[in-house]
Parts: structure tokens; C-alpha cells; sequence
């Protein structure tokens, strides 16, 4: 293995003991179920071995497909994947959450779970529909459930053995703190946003310290204005090194010690996302310090509502 391949399939791991997640992820965040499927199976193709879903997203059956296609051509086994999905706001009351589970792994079509997250800290009225309003349009959360009773059902997955780690998404590094200082289960994995315009710098020294795994979404900025693929450092960088913006983004994401989750619907970009190389460290610290840009783009920290932003110049 070159240095480049070592650095690419570099792993961390878990507080959960046996497990180690691939730094380099892929999320399936993908609407349409066609170029979900497609992009799942290109990604496994080009050496990705880490994989994103969630119950939200609606499309855990086509991951399933293209997972079951991978294996039957025998690009990749079970047991080389390391596999995420999410628990929804809707079924944070404990009575759901093993329905909840089964249900995802039924439709992804896996014995088990590398990690199970609670996708947002949010409870929204309990039932089938993901997105609960009022007749005013509000979303109807559920104050009956709190999120360490939640906590626990996940707790209660890892000790049946059908879960190997869980975690949390979408948290503020107080509630972070609060779930870290009452689990009997420490939270193995966070996954929040964060990219070189939101480096998230005290959650991940939070994270360091107690053995918990930052898995950075939207680590190219979801595309969106300002582009961070525009950025004059990281351009300059990624010119100095011999690589794209992206590759820069991502190999600084890597080398800063979090994983990451990125997507494209587009092979190139899939296979570009996957060919990355360490940074010099000059070109660590001059993301640090040279890098004056703080935005977060997406809002579902705040409320539980998913989405990004549109961003106004
Ligand atoms: N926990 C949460 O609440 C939460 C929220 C959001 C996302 N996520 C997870 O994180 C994953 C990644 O998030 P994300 O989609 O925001 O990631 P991202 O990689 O920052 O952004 C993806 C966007 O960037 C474009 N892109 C990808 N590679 C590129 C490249 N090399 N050059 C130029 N543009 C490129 C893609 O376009 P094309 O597709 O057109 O190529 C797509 O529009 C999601 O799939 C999901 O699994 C979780």
C-alpha cells in the first residue's frame, strides 16, 4: 500500500472496543432513488467502505439494492462495510426505537448496524408521518420523551448485539456533554456539520478527550455560497499539492483526526472524493489560521427540521 491508499482507508476507533470506522464516508443523501442507487454502487466500486443512511431519507431500500448487488459480484463483503443509519425525531419515544431499528435494517438488508444515531435531539409527535405539524404549520414536538430516556433504548440495541456502537447527530457540544456525563453507553460517534468555514474546533477537542468520533457532514459545504471550493487558501493549497479543492477540504478533514460523509450523484466526483492524500503540515495550519470564514449552512441544529440554508450574498 502507497502512503496515499494508507491515508485513505485510515480508520478510528470506536469506544465501543472491537469497531473502527473508515475515516472516509459516504452519505446517501441522495432524493432521487435511482441516482441514490447508482451513486452507492459507483462509490463502493472506487474503495469507499464507509456508508451514511437514515430512516429520513427514504431511500434505505435502494441502499439495500445496490448493497446486495455489490455483494453478489463480490465487490465488497458485509463485514468490510461499516454501515450508519438514524433514528427519527418521530420515534424517539422508547417503545419505537427497536421497531424503528429493525425496520432500517430490514430495508438496507443487514444483520446489523456499525453504528445507530439519533438523528437529531429533537422529539416530534410520535407516529408514521416524519414531519408533524400544527394547523399552523409548526412542528408538533413531543415534550413525553427526553433525550437521555431515548438514550437508553439505544443503550438497550447495543447490549441485544444487533447494533454494534451509537452516537448522536445534530447536537450542540452542551447536550454532547450532558448525554457523555449520564450514558452507561458512551456515544461512540457525533456526526455535526462541519467543513473549514465551520471547523467546530471546541467540539472536537470535547470529542478527543472522551474517545468520541466527529463525523464532519457537509464537509465540502454542501455546495453552497460562499464556496469553500472557492476559497483563495484552500485553492492555493490544492494547487500547491497537485490536487482539487475538494481532495484539499477533505484530506484536512481526515488529518485533523474526524471522519467525514461526503456525496455526489456525479462518478468523477465519487472517485475525486475517494483519491485523497495527506496535506503538509504547513498546509494544516494555514487552514487553521489563514481561513477567516465561519458559516454553518444547515439549520437542523437549531430546530430538528432538516435543511440547508439558502445562503444570501
Ligand atoms: N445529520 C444530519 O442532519 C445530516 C445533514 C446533512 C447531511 N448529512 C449526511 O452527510 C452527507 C454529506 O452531506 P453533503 O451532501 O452536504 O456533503 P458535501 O460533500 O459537502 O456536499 C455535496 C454537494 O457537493 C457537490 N460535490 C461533491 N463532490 C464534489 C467535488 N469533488 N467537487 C465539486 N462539488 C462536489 C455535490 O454535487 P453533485 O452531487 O452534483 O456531484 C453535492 O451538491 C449526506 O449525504 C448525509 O449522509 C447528515
Amino acid at each position: 500500500m502507497t502512503n496515499s491508499d494508507l491515508f485513505r482507508h485510515r480508520t478510528i476507533g470506536l469506544s465501543s472496543g472491537d469497531t473502527a470506522i473508515p475515516a472516509v464516508g459516504f452519505g446517501t443523501l441522495i432524493p432521487d432513488p435511482v441516482a441514490a442507487k447508482q451513486a452507492v454502487l459507483t462509490a463502493l466500486k472506487v474503495g469507499f467502505r464507509h456508508f451514511d443512511c437514515a430512516e429520513r431519507y427514504r431511500n434505505e431500500q435502494v441502499v439495500g439494492e445496490a448493497l446486495q448487488e455489490a455483494f453478489a459480484a463480490g465487490i465488497v463483503q458485509r463485514k468490510d462495510l461499516f454501515i450508519t443509519t438514524k433514528l427519527w425525531n418521530t420515534n424517539h419515544r422508547p417503545a419505537r426505537v427497536k421497531p424503528a431499528f429493525e425496520a432500517s435494517c430490514r430495508r438496507l438488508q443487514v444483520d446489523y448496524i456499525d453504528c445507530y444515531l439519533i438523528h437529531t435531539p429533537f422529539a416530534f409527535q410520535a407516529g408514521d408521518d416524519q414531519d408533524p405539524r400544527d394547523e399552523h404549520g409548526q412542528v408538533i414536538y413531543d415534550s413525553g420523551v427526553t433525550l437521555i430516556e431515548t438514550w437508553r433504548a439505544l443503550e438497550g440495541l447495543v447490549d441485544s448485539g444487533r447494533c454494534k456502537s451509537i452516537g448522536l447527530s445534530d447536537v450542540t457540544l452542551k447536550t454532547l456533554r450532558e448525554i457523555v456525563a449520564v450514558a452507561r453507553i458512551k456515544p461512540a460517534v457525533v456526526q455535526v456539520e462541519s467543513h473549514p468555514y465551520l471547523p467546530e474546533w471546541e467540539m472536537l477537542e470535547f470529542c478527543q478527550e472522551h474517545g468520541v468520533v466527529l463525523l464532519a457532514f457537509a464537509p465540502l459545504g454542501h455546495n453552497m455560497e460562499p464556496n469553500l471550493l472557492d476559497d483563495p487558501v484552500i485553492k492555493a493549497i490544492a494547487a500547491r499539492v497537485g490536487k482539487t479543492p475538494a481532495q484539499a477540504a477533505l484530506a484536512w478533514a481526515v488529518q485533523r483526526g474526524t471522519a467525514f460523509l461526503t456525496t455526489s450523484k456525479t462518478p468523477h466526483r465519487i472517485e475525486e472524493n475517494f483519491d485523497i492524500s495527506a496535506l503538509p503540515e504547513d498546509a494544516m495550519r494555514e487552514m487553521r489560521d489563514g481561513i477567516k470564514t465561519n458559516i454553518r449552512f444547515n439549520s437542523v441544529v437549531e430546530t430538528g427540521v432538516p435543511g440547508f440554508i439558502p445562503q444570501v450574498r
